[in-house]
């Protein structure tokens, strides 16, 4: 049989290196794939112009499934100034490859597990009633709606004419904004569509059906977004009314949730919500668990079966010229074993999972964010493990 191919988009900074060593992981682990590197990130931006280029689409649509790093973004004027001069003149605007990889697929629905390894010092504990300390555990699947939304892209400042017309025959628009000069508003929208809604709303009651969980909470903001988080709200309801009786739905409003966060975590199991509240709410529940270097992602077409699959953090710039490279690569290597979830290799991806485990239980290699250090070049010799000796660690636990 063919070798099975896997699109590997390092992208920038620290990217690489945390790819790279979840290869060696799955090498090692015995999944057998070939891997082709595709361009995607800054150094594009600035000599081509796109951070994302055809020829990288390309590839993830003949191969359909990518393990990607991280990319660097920097604000509008910055992506300017660092275009190469002769494309300084094109009118080039630069946008999100990721956000547009997500768009280009329809990558709709985004997974993001948090979930407590035993022993993993950066858990979340909180004091209980007669003063002891409690270690809550974690375990919550977060479904983000990841195409639509706060980041749709559709949005404007000193919108032209037509556009800021049409907002004008808005009540509310014309009341609260009217008297303010176009030129000084910016505008983003939040779309919604009944269609992404039902996927993601989908997704997440299956989910909760496949592995168990008692209920799904919906975490948006139906009495103030009245429109947006108000249709998602009435379309889980029926959903779950008619096809999940079993589960129970809950409703919390995003901010709630943020607070619910520290006082009952263990409580909720499948999360839902749109893009940009999903997004917040996952980053809070990844706090609980280690943060940056524990939280994992996976953005799926389950349509087509194109899968891309990353770590939640950025390309953190400022670790990625060190000599010996001191981050955790944990999360990335969580995000591979969700796409061997997503294409069934699940003895391989068990088989991480629970090397994983035991070398956070075990607690003799720790990188620099498990030490609670400062990230700087010599946390190596002060005695945490360097990304390549966490590599090494979970390898050495493999069945
Ligand atoms: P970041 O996630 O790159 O880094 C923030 C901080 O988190 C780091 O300084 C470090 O202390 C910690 N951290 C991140 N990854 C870690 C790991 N694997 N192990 C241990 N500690 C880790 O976010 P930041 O600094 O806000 O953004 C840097 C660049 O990354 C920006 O250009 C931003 O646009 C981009 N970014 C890209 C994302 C993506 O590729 N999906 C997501 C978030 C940010
Ligand atoms: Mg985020």
């Amino acid at each position: 049989m063919a070798k099975r191919k896997i699109v590997t988009l390092p992208g920038d900074g620290i990217g690489e290196v945390v790819l790279q060593q979840t290869i060696r992981v799955l090498e090692a682990a015995g999944f057998e794939a070939e891997y082709i590197q595709g361009d995607i990130g800054w150094e594009f931006w600035r000599s081509e112009g796109n951070p994302l280029p055809q020829r990288t689409i390309d590839l993830l649509k003949e191969h359909k499934i990518a393990l990607f790093g991280a990319i660097t973004s920097k604000p509008k004027e910055e992506a300017f100034n660092e275009l190469s001069p002769e494309l300084q003149s094109k009118g080039l605007i630069y946008s999100s490859p990721i956000v547009g990889l997500r768009q280009h697929f329809g990558l709709d629905i985004c997974l993001r597990p948090c979930r407590t390894y035993e022993g993993n010092p950066l858990n979340f504990i909180r004091r209980g009633t007669t003063g002891e300390i409690e270690e809550p555990k974690v375990d919550v699947a977060i479904f983000r709606q990841n195409t639509e939304g706060l980041y749709g892209g559709v949005e404007w400042s000193n919108p032209s004419e037509e556009v800021y017309n049409a907002f004008m025959t808005h009540p509310k628009f014309k009341k609260n904004f009217g008297a303010t000069p176009k030129e000084e508003i910016s505008i983003s929208t939040r779309i919604f569509t009944k269609k992404a809604t039902e996927r993601i709303l989908r997704a997440a009651f299956d989910y909760a059906k496949k592995y168990g969980y008692k209920s799904v909470t919906l975490c948006e903001k139906p009495n103030v977004i009245r429109e947006t988080s108000g249709m998602m709200y009435q379309m889980a309801k029926s959903i779950q009314k008619n096809d999940f009786p079993e589960i129970e739905l809950w409703n919390t409003n995003i901010d709630a949730q943020m607070m619910w966060l520290t006082k009952n975590p263990e409580d909720y199991g499948v999360i839902v919500a749109g893009n940009m509240f999903g997004d917040i709410v996952s980053d809070g529940f990844a706090g609980l668990i280690g943060g940056l270097g524990f939280a994992s992602s996976a953005q799926m077409n389950p349509d087509t079966g194109i899968g891309v699959f990353e770590p939640t953090h950025g390309s953190a710039p400022k670790y990625a010229d060190y000599k010996t490279s001191i981050v955790n690569p944990i999360a990335m290597i969580e995000s591979a074993i969700m796409m061997l979830d997503f294409i069934n290799e699940n003895e391989i991806a068990t088989n991480i999972r629970n090397a994983v485990a035991e070398v956070i239980k075990e607690g003799k290699v720790r990188t620099y964010d498990m030490m609670k250090m400062t990230g700087r070049a010599d946390v190596v010799e002060k005695g945490a493990a360097s990304t390549i000796q966490m590599a090494d660690a979970v390898i050495a636990k493999l069945k």
